[in-house]
């Protein structure tokens, strides 16, 4: 399922995004990059092949480009990929989302939006052609998965006006009843 905005193209896809065939992929972090789960616990473990390696070069990278041990909703912290290059990712490009604990409001998806853009304009910054999404705060941070799609979907024909890169948006969900569902969304949007 595609949908196309100006000059990108932004896709639903399925399945492990550690083995995601995109330039860039997104982690879904905490503020500490601490990836001690979910998607982050994945992708440090198939990175660096242990993840208290992945965390370490994580933190030196956080320090680096944003001279903090923290990051707010928006900004963002880029490693790179190691392991991962073998499908021809180049970089990993950790956001961090909302935590919902199953309440959504405007907030919560003012917060969402600013973790995918701080991601996308890495990603153009950084000259990629492609990106891979797993759905952010839909998982551990309990956000309503539906209400990350159209969030997705909103942040990402925005961006289309101001992408000079970036060709291609993919949102990849793990379960197939979350990629049954988020094409749900797409399909009445
Ligand atoms: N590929 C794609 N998607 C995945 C993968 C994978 N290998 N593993 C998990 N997911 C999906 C989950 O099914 C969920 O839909 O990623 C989505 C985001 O889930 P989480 O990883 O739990 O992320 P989030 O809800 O943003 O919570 C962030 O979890 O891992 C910790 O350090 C992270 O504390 C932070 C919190």
């Amino acid at each position: 399922m595609e949908l196309r905005f100006r000059n990108l193209i932004f896709k639903i896809a399925q399945g492990d995004i550690t083995r995601f065939r995109s330039e860039a992929i997104v982690n879904a972090a905490n503020k500490y990059l601490e990836h001690g789960g979910g998607v982050a616990y994945a992708i440090a473990r198939a990175a660096a092949g242990n993840v208290r390696e992945y965390i370490r070069i994580s933190k030196e990278a956080m320090r680096e480009q944003i001279g903090r041990d923290w990051i707010e909703h928006g900004e963002v912290v880029v490693t790179p990929a190691l392991r991962l290059e073998q499908y021809g990712i180049k970089y990993v490009i950790h956001t961090v989302g909302p935590y919902c604990g199953g309440r959504w409001d405007e907030d919560k998806k003012e917060k969402l939006k600013k973790a995918i853009l701080g991601a996308l304009r890495k990603a153009d910054e950084l000259k990629v052609r492609s990106i891979a999404f797993p759905a952010i705060s839909a998982g551990i941070y309990g956000c309503p998965l539906e209400e990350v799609v159209r969030t997705f979907l909103e942040t990402v024909e925005k961006f289309s006006g101001e992408a000079d890169n970036v060709r291609e948006v993919y949102l990849v969900l793990y379960s197939s009843e979350d990629y049954e569902r988020a094409l749900k969304v797409l399909e009445v949007e």
